[in-house]
């Protein structure tokens, strides 16, 4: 089966990196570009990030825009004190020799998929920002665009405040905004992806990788969180990619959901109504992750990408 061509926007962020990676590795996946947004750390970071994985990962041709640095509307907000004041944590790339490509990454992901109808999934990782924008400046490409799946929302409790997960709460219209597009959206959000986490019998999996995971798997995933033996942060990033290389990893439920814009305490919640009371659903909302196949996977593709450095 030809691997699913994919389109991802971020914000790394160390699980961007680490989904990014596992983009890399997977047979499944073929980057067509990368576009990156202000979110974890300034859009300078999270760009200079995407710059030095692609050329550290080993995929030279796969173009690289820069597009929003903080949120439509509001004033943007980070996670330095998560991922590391450069979005790494304690890993150190070598510096990108490759040039960004010009233009906005909006523009990018409006001309991929009006290139190829109904070919590109488009991924997002980060807060919606760039999504917003490409959706408003070009409704069409809800009809283009073959799965649109974000990491982001909850429908149980938030990470940046108790109702909010970060990427959502970093630009709640630009989320309004997406849901609203007339796509169903594939969210998978912080009830799945916390049940993702690396433990030490996984961080041990990466230390069998060489220079993959002593310089990048590991200082991000131990910069990221405590690891345990049986408690490890959560690589929320890398659900999304990996439901993208193998859908069956992820239950799911059709939902309505509505983003909260105005709550004084709730600002960026996802509404997800279960009961869409004859609405059509705007949305599939992830539920459950089978997590062995998901570390199999993840695994696997780390692997294929430790033996090409
Ligand atoms: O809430 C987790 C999400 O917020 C992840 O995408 C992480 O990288 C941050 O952007
Ligand atoms: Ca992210």
């Amino acid at each position: 089966m030809a691997p699913k061509k994919i389109v991802i926007d971020c914000d790394p962020g160390i699980d961007d990196a680490l989904a990014i990676t596992l983009a890399h590795g997977s047979p499944a996946l073929d980057i067509l570009g990368i576009t990156t947004v202000g979110g974890n750390v300034s859009l300078a970071h999270t760009t200079a990030n995407a710059l030095r994985l692609r050329e550290f990962l080993g995929f030279p041709g796969v173009p690289v825009t820069a597009g929003a640095a903080g949120a439509m509307v509001r004033s943007a907000i980070e996670a330095a004190h998560v991922h590391g004041e450069t979005g790494l944590g304690e890993a150190v790339l070598p510096e990108p020799t490759l040039p960004l490509a010009d233009g906005h990454a909006c523009d990018f992901i409006i001309d991929t998929l009006r290139a190829q109808p109904g070919e590109v999934s488009l991924v997002a990782i980060g807060p919606l920002t760039n999504i917003a924008l490409a959706v408003l400046k070009e409704p069409r490409i809800v009809d283009w665009v073959a799965e649109f799946t974000i990491l982001g929302g909850t429908f149980t409790r938030g990470n940046r405040t108790p109702a909010a997960e970060f990427n959502i709460a970093a630009d709640p219209e630009a989320a309004a905004v997406v849901f609203g597009a007339g796509w169903t959206v594939t969210q998978i959000g912080l009830d799945v992806s916390t049940t993702a986490q690396a433990t030490g019998p996984i961080v041990e999996r990466m230390r069998a990788l060489g220079r993959l995971g002593s310089e990048l798997l590991i200082p991000c995933a131990t910069f990221y969180g405590m690891v345990t033996a049986s408690e490890g942060p959560a690589i929320h990033d890398a659900c999304a990619l990996a439901y993208l290389a193998d859908p069956s990893l992820i239950e799911f439920r059709p939902a309505w959901v509505d983003v909260e814009t105005a709550g004084r305490f709730t600002s960026g919640m996802t509404v997800v109504d279960f009961e869409l009371q004859g609405r059509t659903p705007n949305a599939k909302v992830g539920t459950a992750i089978d997590v062995e196949r998901f570390w199999d996977l993840a695994m696997d593709a780390y692997g294929r990408v430790a033996a090409s450095l």
